[in-house]
């Protein structure tokens, strides 16, 4: 299949094109490198040692979007390309409504204009707000607490009333849960800017001694040792749960969680991370972060049942690999 991947220079973006040309998909990466570089498409081809197009495009662009469909014949479309810092989108509401939930429409009309019937996209389990765990796919989606969180939801019901409105455009829905980690072989991982908003990336940081130590967000939160508790996937597995998707998608809307099912809290990660890593990793507790749920976990078997899909790398492997990954680019 020629598959357009939107960021797919980002993070979660560059390891899935990884799979997908090691499954010798034909790829067309666009991306706008305002959180990437340039340098991330070497390394993909560094890695698969396979080629693939690109085009320098924002895809909340009309027109841009609309050459790129009249001159290309896609069979799939995989939506990365958005905001994803929550803290900002606060702070920056029309800028991160505008860039998100534009770029979604004009992809989705470009599908219907153009003829491509597959549409993936890149959402978060952000939209399950605090519900109860594990969360489960047909629960009532709850307000998120910021911007961002508001333009996964906004953007999910578009595209799944699109594929009311036009059968033909089948739509699959991932939620993913925390995504961490890097390619094992250290190319390609999470680059953050500036300073890191995620706990993973900090970590790395302050094993790197680029931040003096770990703030955690609150130890007073009704979970085993207090800190907050996340389902952690590594992105290759995330990666591979987007292929799994593609192959399976034939109509219809569908909605899959993309998590492991565990719940690891903070103080666990840093624990795993200095065991793993051998390197400790100093830390306060600091007061709670405005806007953090005390615990999200995904129920995964709906992949599992129907993609045939589940993660195969544990919280050690993470760690493991997000060190080899910042080690490596330490070195540039
Ligand atoms: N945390 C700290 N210190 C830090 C950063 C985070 O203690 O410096 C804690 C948080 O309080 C939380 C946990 O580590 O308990 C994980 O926080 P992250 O910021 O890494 O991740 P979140 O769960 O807050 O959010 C992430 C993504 C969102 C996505 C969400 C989906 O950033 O984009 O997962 O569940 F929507």
């Amino acid at each position: 299949m020629h598959i357009l991947v939107t960021g797919g220079a980002g993070f979660i973006g560059s390891h899935t094109v990884v799979e997908l040309l090691q499954q010798d998909h034909q790829v067309t990466i666009v991306d706008d490198f305002s959180n990437s570089s340039p340098s991330v498409l070497d390394a993909i081809k560094a890695i698969t040692k396979k080629d693939f197009r690109f085009h320098l495009l924002n895809v909340s662009h009309s027109e841009k979007v609309d050459e790129l469909f009249k001159s290309n014949r896609f069979d799939a479309v995989i939506h990365f390309a958005g905001f994803k810092a929550v803290g900002e989108s606060s702070s920056k509401p029309l800028a991160y409504y505008y860039n998100n939930v534009t770029s979604t429409i004009l992809l989705a009309q470009a599908c219907v204009k153009y003829g491509v019937h597959k549409f993936i996209f890149s959402s978060s389990a952000t939209v399950y707000g605090d519900n109860k765990v594990p969360f489960k796919e047909e629960m009532e989606l709850l307000p998120t607490t910021n911007p961002y969180g508001e333009t996964k939801a906004m953007s999910e019901r578009i595209l799944l009333d699109a594929n009311q409105a036009h059968p033909e455009l089948a739509v699959t829905l991932l939620r993913y849960f925390n995504p961490v980690g890097a390619h094992p072989s250290g190319l390609i991982g999470e680059v953050p800017s500036g300073i890191p908003n995620n706990l993973m990336p900090y970590i790395s940081q302050v094993a790197s001694g680029k931040r003096e130590k770990l703030f955690v967000f609150g130890n007073d939160y009704e979970t085993p040792d207090g800190t907050g508790v996340r389902d952690y996937i590594h992105v290759v597995d995330l990666a591979k749960g987007h292929v799994a998707a593609l192959d399976n998608l034939e109509s219809g809307a569908h909605i899959y969680n993309l998590g492991s099912g565990k719940g690891t809290s903070v103080l666990e990660l840093v624990s795993s991370f200095e065991k793993v890593n051998g390197i400790a990793i100093p830390y306060e507790i600091v007061d709670r972060r405005p806007g953090d749920i005390a615990v999200s976990y995904a129920d995964a078997s709906k992949a599992f049942d129907e993609l045939h899909w589940q993660t195969e790398r544990n919280i050690d492997d993470m760690c493991q690999d997000t060190w080899n990954f910042e080690k490596n680019y330490q070195q540039k």
